[in-house]
């Protein structure tokens, strides 16, 4: 291998449960026999009725995927009964709070059984019946975890809406799924500033959405308005019933949660995982990525509101019967050293986190980091973007004393948990490269015309055949399920995502080749933005790109233009800045808004978005083929008018 390859570090290969030979071989059996090792991977869950089936599916034609099918089972009863039986005084949950002098909560899987089971009562009686929709938008306090596993516990299927989005986004995301129900908080508490949740949920009712029962916990004490016959106070639904809740058999092929992510086009998707295959997969991913162990203490940064926050939040670790803390607040709160004083404070080991935050903190220099003792840690883990090499080294080295080894776990919404990572007792790592495919995961790279390439090649990253954790369908839109991820390359699931591969099989993603952006590790899409922008009554038309960005990885550049007689000026920008906040939500805001009076376009009226690309990156020497323009004046406004990056 080549020199940037960092060995596995001596210590962690002796403690791993898993070898580079144990890899090999189960990697092997899990494509050439597939249906014994599956049913065997199958044991890591308790079903009620154990699956005699593991893989049923195909990617041609209907894109048809089921996974244990005729097994049953309940993923709450996985996530806490069990646990609450063989082992209930273990820790499930450390709650750390926004405020470090704020109260520290500890649950033990008893007690989380007892708080969930009476969450699922209330929820039944607020009218929650098996199959519903339940849309969950909260801030990571545990309620938030408990709201999303009293709904596996009756059979509901929630929807997670991260509280970074707005009331807009909010109404279009219950609207899709027709959720009747919405669980949420009076207010979240991040970085010392609230959140004002409730009264979002109310201006997203008031748009019309046919919701009939609110249910709300009270996190901060802010004052909410209650409307009678529709809210009700978590505090108060939970104290008027009891903790008898029987976990509802499920089907393994039965919704488990949908979950909104952004693509190249449209509306942001409903994607949709199942029960069996997902819990099998976030049980054995999180086991084997993190090398898990029964003493370790799991942190995970994510919030509830994105997949990893579901995977290696909610489900895989409790899945696992680990003790988690999460964490209410964001890492500069009060100030840099915030990670590193709840590592020190709870004596974390495996820290999984995402490359925007570790660049954000790298810029603090090494005294943040350094005035805690990090002694605990004995795993480090990165996911929802690339990470450069030199953030990846300040993580190795500075955070964990160049000691301990990292995991660049690659993966996404669809594919519900970790699809390539080096195992950390196992294999050695390459800084930028996530690595080796996890056990039953066929990638392949194909180039722009769909013929496979092999050997060390970079191309578009597909995989070939299913894992029991793959997302089963777009909630209601099957159709565009099979357009988005199978018709690019016939017989192939499309990533969208371009990657290379070395001499040892190892992965490095070079990141999207569609019309996503990804920015501080969240996905969002340039059309949806663009959407939103032209939603605005000033507004002509709007091409969004994204830009290098030194932390949050990339930056959102609009390019707008105006309806005639419009003044172009600072307070537009600024209006339409604030207009983006309000259709989509803090977490879309623009970087930079570029008002223009025109787009370069091709003579048959195409926006050249590979040159708005290029305008924005500042890379204006290489701006290739611009003999198709139809005003070639537009792209020397453009660069002479440029934001400033
Ligand atoms: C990107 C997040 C490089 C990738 C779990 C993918 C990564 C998209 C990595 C999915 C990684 C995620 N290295 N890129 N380790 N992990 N990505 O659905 O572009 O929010 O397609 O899932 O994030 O984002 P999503």
């Amino acid at each position: 291998m080549s020199d940037d390859v960092v060995a596995v570090p001596e210590a962690a290969r002796r403690a791993s449960n898993c070898s580079d030979a144990d890899y090999q071989a189960l990697y092997d059996r899990s494509l050439n026999d597939s249906e014994a090792f599956w049913l065997e991977q199958a044991r890591r869950i308790e079903w009620i009725k154990a699956p005699t089936v593991a893989g049923n599916w195909s990617f041609d034609d209907r894109v048809d995927i089921k996974w244990f099918e005729d097994g049953q089972l309940n993923a709450c009863w996985n996530c806490v009964d069990r646990h609450a039986i063989t082992t209930p005084d273990r820790l499930a949950l450390i709650f750390e709070p926004d405020e470090p002098d704020a109260e520290t909560r500890q649950i033990t899987y008893a007690q989380m059984r007892a708080d969930i089971a009476r969450f699922g009562n209330a929820l039944l009686a607020m009218g929650v019946e098996r199959g519903d929709r339940v849309t969950i938008y909260m801030p990571m306090v545990p309620e938030a975890i408990y709201a999303m596993l009293a709904c596996a516990r009756i059979g509901a299927v929630h929807s997670v809406v991260f509280g970074g989005f707005s009331p807009e986004a909010l109404r279009g995301r219950i609207e899709d799924c027709d959720s009747r129900f919405v669980i949420t908080a009076d207010a979240g508490r991040r970085g010392g500033r609230d959140i004002p949740l409730k009264a979002n949920v109310d201006a997203a009712l008031d748009g019309g959405a046919p919701v009939s029962g609110v249910m709300t916990v009270r996190v901060t004490g802010a004052d909410v308005a209650m409307t009678e016959g529709r809210d009700r106070w978590y505090h108060e639904a939970v104290a008027a019933v009891d903790d008898d809740c029987p976990c509802v058999p499920m089907n393994a092929e039965d919704p488990l949660f949908i979950l909104y992510t952004s693509g190249s086009t449209g509306k942001p998707k409903g994607v949709l995982h199942t029960t069996g295959g997902y819990m099998v997969w976030t049980a054995l991913t999180f086991a084997y990525a993190f090398d898990h162990k029964e003493d370790d203490i799991f942190f995970c940064t994510a919030d509830v509101g994105w997949i990893t926050g579901h995977s290696y939040v909610a489900y895989g670790p409790l899945a696992c019967g680990a003790t988690q803390l999460i964490f209410e607040g964001v890492p500069n709160y009060p100030d840099e050293s915030r990670f590193w004083a709840i590592t020190e404070k709870h004596k974390v080991s495996i820290l999984y986190t995402a490359p925007t935050a570790i660049r954000a903190l790298m810029r603090e220099g090494p005294e943040p980091v350094k005035k805690h003792d990090r002694s605990s840690l004995r795993i480090l883990g990165t996911v929802g973007e690339p990470i450069n090499p030199e953030a990846w080294r300040w993580y190795r080295n500075t955070v964990g004393n160049s000691r301990v080894p990292v995991v660049d776990t690659w993966w996404q919404t669809e594919t519900g948990g970790i699809m390539l990572t080096t195992l950390p007792g196992a294999h050695d790592m390459k800084p930028g490269w996530a690595g080796l495919p996890m056990f039953g995961v066929r990638p392949l790279l194909v180039d722009n015309d769909g013929q496979r390439i092999e050997g060390t090649a970079e191309g578009n990253l597909c995989i070939s055949r299913s894992w029991p954790g793959q997302a089963r369908t777009v909630y209601g839109d099957h159709a565009r399920f099979r357009q988005t991820y199978f018709s690019t390359y016939e017989g192939l699931y499309f990533t969208g995502d371009g990657a290379r591969r070395d001499e040892n099989g190892y992965y490095r993603i070079t990141g999207r080749v569609d019309d996503v952006i990804n920015v501080s590790g969240h996905r969002m899409g340039t059309a949806e933005i663009e959407s939103a922008l032209v939603l605005h009554d000033q507004v002509a038309e709007a091409a969004v790109v994204g830009f290098p960005h030194e932390v949050k990885g990339q930056g959102i550049y609009c390019y707008v233009t105006t309806n005639a007689g419009v003044d172009m000026t600072a307070d537009l920008e600024a209006e339409l800045r604030q207009h983006v906040r309000k259709e989509i939500g803090p977490v879309a805001t623009p970087d930079h808004i570029h008002l223009t009076p025109a787009l370069p376009k091709t003579r048959s009226g195409k926006i050249m978005r590979r040159i708005l690309r290029k305008i924005a990156e500042g890379d204006t020497k290489s701006l290739g083929d611009t003999s198709t323009l139809a005003d070639p004046g537009v792209v020397a406004s453009l660069i002479e008018n440029r934001r400033p990056a």
